[in-house]
């Protein structure tokens, strides 16, 4: 199926140019910056021995320590009570009242492991959700009288969640949240509904008629779905690529007309329950960017077979087949030139996340090697996260953990610029004694650029008040310490990264941007600091308004912590 729209003509006709472009830039801004060797494969510790809440949804939560951990109240009981005298004698509920003295959702500290309990009413199981322009989480959808509820958590120390039952025109379970460049929000899909809509402000409701029908998710559903959690992206020209089962369109949400059909991504489903994992690339800005279509390129990873969940949830005796081993990878702004490259990874994965790390390239962690999704219906945990090099396009494994993250398993990437893996295996109900039990231990993985010979390159932030809030197409100044005599621009990079909201090996909104480098100078007046001169993203495209951290990366290493900023207007 192909529509062609007005607006599909004229970006195509843009497109032919865009070559010619491409032909003069330097490998810098092609995401290329040189980067120090190193064979280092990571380190892995226990971070946490109880986060009390297994993490089937993580996000961090900006200008905090605060990591915000969330499972499903349908469990009615987790690793952690509320501080209630008659809640302390409880081990198992038994009654409604019971139910209440368990936690579902938790902030933890990422620093010190405090884990401090919030109240949620409506249930969260398998939801969307993501930063607004505050910085505030908005989440969406979950099961039974969560489905349709909007519910809203901000980032100071006593804020509790706000719940707004009833919101959505349409029940959200599976469904993913995806943020647009004047900052709203819209949701796709989810169980039994292949429609979408946008979320409403705060305190309005969606009535049926503002549910939009998608003939797209209805056309990619199986007999055991897998069109669940489609992967959706902001394209920097405003349209959304959604990507669902094996197939792809570019929709514009003005329109609500599909601009472009991408070609078939073959080999199996990658979509829930077949669940693959998959992120959008870095967006490289130019200095004085002036571009009409700058590149975005998403990857599109794992999966399995699209009968996996029928052999190992519906069939007697199970059967697992193994995960799938490929990823696509596609320039969504080449439009009718566009094709799936496809790369082989070094292992089979299914149920895993694709972070995009500080340095730009992709880290793919969790997951097994055989089955689907669902919390029995996976084998062989993979436990090797591997590195993804954006600049050679190539695979290397890097050292393993030693803790399965099956169905249910999350990850994050800090300001320090480690790895936060968390959850597995809620099962129904957190089970202590399972082939997979339920996982409450927390871990951190300090990847390949946490080498001691590179410490040097780590460079430090020195934290300007001015610099917080970047607007569009603002041109500003950095202060940076250390890294080297002389901070030599081909090996720079500065990384706006917006922290996602991760369940479902989907990671909604991650996104990075690259952002352009006019200059870097020695500071007139301290002779170990550094001035980068740089500009911000020029729109809401590419950026959507919120909270990013700011990595500056030197060598291949990201710096010490990561500055948080607000993109706006
Ligand atoms: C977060 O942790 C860092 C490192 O321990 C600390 O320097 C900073 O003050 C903490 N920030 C907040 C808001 O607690
Ligand atoms: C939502 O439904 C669950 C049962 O699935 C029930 O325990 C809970 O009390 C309901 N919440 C509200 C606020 O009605
Ligand atoms: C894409 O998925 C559909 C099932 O939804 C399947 O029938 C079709 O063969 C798949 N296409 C390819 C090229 O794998
Ligand atoms: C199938 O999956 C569902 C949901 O994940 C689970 O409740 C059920 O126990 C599974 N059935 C079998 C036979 O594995």
């Amino acid at each position: 199926m192909r529509i062609t729209t007005a607006t599909g003509m004229l970006w195509r006709g843009l497109c032919m140019i865009v070559p010619l472009l491409f032909a003069s830039v330097n490998l810098r801004n092609k995401g290329i910056a040189a980067s120090a060797e190193t064979n280092y494969k990571g380190k892995w510790e226990l971070f946490s021995q109880n986060s009390g809440v297994s993490a089937m949804h993580l996000i961090l939560l900006p200008k905090t320590n605060n990591s915000l951990m969330f499972d499903a109240t349908i469990f009615k009981t987790s690793r952690l009570k509320f501080q209630d005298p008659h809640c302390q004698n409880v081990v198992v509920p038994k009654s409604l009242v019971e139910e209440h003295c368990f936690a579902h959702s938790v902030l933890m500290d990422f620093e010190t492991t405090k884990v401090k309990p919030l109240r949620l009413k409506y249930d969260t199981w398998c939801s969307s959700g993501a930063l607004d322009v505050k910085g505030r989480l908005v989440s969406t959808g979950g099961f039974n009288n969560g489905s349709d509820t909007v519910r809203i958590l901000d980032k100071c120390d006593d804020c509790t969640w706000k719940e707004y039952p009833g919101t959505l025109g349409n029940g959200r379970w599976y469904a993913t949240q995806v943020t647009l460049g004047d900052g709203r929000f819209m949701v796709f899909g989810g169980r039994d509904f292949p429609t979408y809509e946008f979320v409403p402000t705060e305190g309005k409701r969606n009535t049926k008629n503002q549910v939009i029908d998608f003939k797209f998710l209805r056309e990619t559903h199986d007999p055991v779905e897998n069109n669940l959690y489609p992967f959706v992206y902001l394209h920097t020209d405003g349209n959304l690529f959604i990507f669902a089962n094996n197939r792809s369109v570019l929709l514009n949400p003005k329109t609500n007309s599909i601009v472009h059909e991408f070609p078939v991504l073959p080999n199996g489903a990658r979509s829930y329950p077949s669940s693959g994992f998959s992120c959008m690339l870095p967006i490289t800005l130019q200095p004085d960017e002036k571009r009409s279509v700058i590149p975005a390129e998403v990857l599109v990873c794992g999966g399995a077979a699209h009968n996996a969940f029928t052999l190992a949830n519906l069939t007697r005796p199970p059967v697992f087949p193994p995960a799938t081993k490929d990823c696509g990878l596609i320039d969504i702004s080449q439009m009718q030139k566009a094709t799936w490259k496809i790369l082989q990874m070094p292992s089979p994965r299914i149920l895993g996340d694709a972070l995009v790390l500080p340095t730009g390239d992709v880290l793919l962690v969790n997951g097994a090697k055989s089955g689907s999704a669902g919390w029995e219906n996976a084998r062989d945990p993979n436990l090797v996260p591997v590195l993804y090099s954006v600049a050679s396009s190539s695979f290397k494994e890097l050292n393993p953990s030693t803790i399965p993250r099956m169905y249910h398993s999350t990850s994050a990437v800090l300001p320090d610029a480690r790895i936060l893996i968390a959850g597995s295996n809620t099962n129904d109900g957190y089970l202590d004694v399972a082939l997979f039990p339920t996982e409450t231990r927390v871990e951190k993985f300090s990847p390949h650029y946490f080498d001691p010979a590179l410490d040097r390159f780590r460079t430090e932030i020195v934290y300007d008040k001015k610099a917080k809030r970047i607007n569009y197409g603002m041109p500003f100044k950095l202060q940076v310490k250390g890294g080297d005599e002389n901070l030599d621009m081909q090996k720079l990079q500065v990384n706006i990264y917006n922290p996602p909201f991760t369940t479902h090996g989907i990671s909604m909104n991650q996104r990075m941007i690259r952002l352009g480098i006019s200059d870097v100078k020695k500071d007139k007046d301290a002779k170990d600091v550094s001035v980068i001169s740089l500009q911000g993203a020029p729109n809401g495209n590419v950026a959507p308004p919120g909270y990013y951290m700011l990595f500056v990366v030197y060598n291949g290493v990201p710096c010490r912590r990561a500055m948080w900023i607000n993109v706006n207007k």
